[in-house]
């Protein structure tokens, strides 16, 4: 089948891993506990903090300010809603030139500057219609995700 089998065991809190699964990255971020709680801050500054648009399906299971089955762990697409272009990280936080004021930490588009959270949640106003997809995915155990 299409599913990909991940090994996560090696992935630190801080780092992002990237594998494919049909054609696109995946990002698999292990949130610090610091990235977790600045989702709490970042909630009134996201177009939609719940993940109720429905440019494309997002699981249940995602539905949620972590946009995420476990809080520390977020799976995401990505390629940038608006136009396909590849978000960059931007995980230092702190105010820096193309991001928005009290930055927490996330993602920027280099073609248009929409920026995202470390949920993958789009700020306000960017010309990204959507946060970033999250794609169907499962633990098999605390080390195995299965994405697909
Ligand atoms: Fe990302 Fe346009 S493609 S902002």
């Amino acid at each position: 089948g299409a599913a990909v089998e991940v090994d996560i065991s090696a992935l630190k809190p801080g780092e992002k891993m990237t594998v494919e699964w049909r054609g696109k990255p995946v990002w698999i971020l292990k949130r610090t506990p610091e990235q977790v709680a600045s989702l709490k801050k970042t909630d009134s500054q996201v177009a939609d903090p719940e993940s109720d648009r429905k440019t494309y399906p997002t699981p249940e299971y995602a539905k949620n300010e972590y946009r995420s089955i476990k809080p520390e762990l977020w799976v995401g697409v990505g390629i940038c809603t608006h136009l396909g272009c590849s978000p960059s990280d931007k995980f230092q936080p702190g105010p820096q030139p193309s991001l928005p004021e009290d930055w927490q930490g996330g993602f920027l588009c280099p073609c248009h500057g929409s920026t995202f959270d470390v949920a993958g949640r789009v700020f306000k106003n960017k010309p990204a219609p959507d946060n970033l997809e999250v794609p169907p995915h499962m633990y098999l155990s605390d080390n195995r995700l299965l994405i697909g």
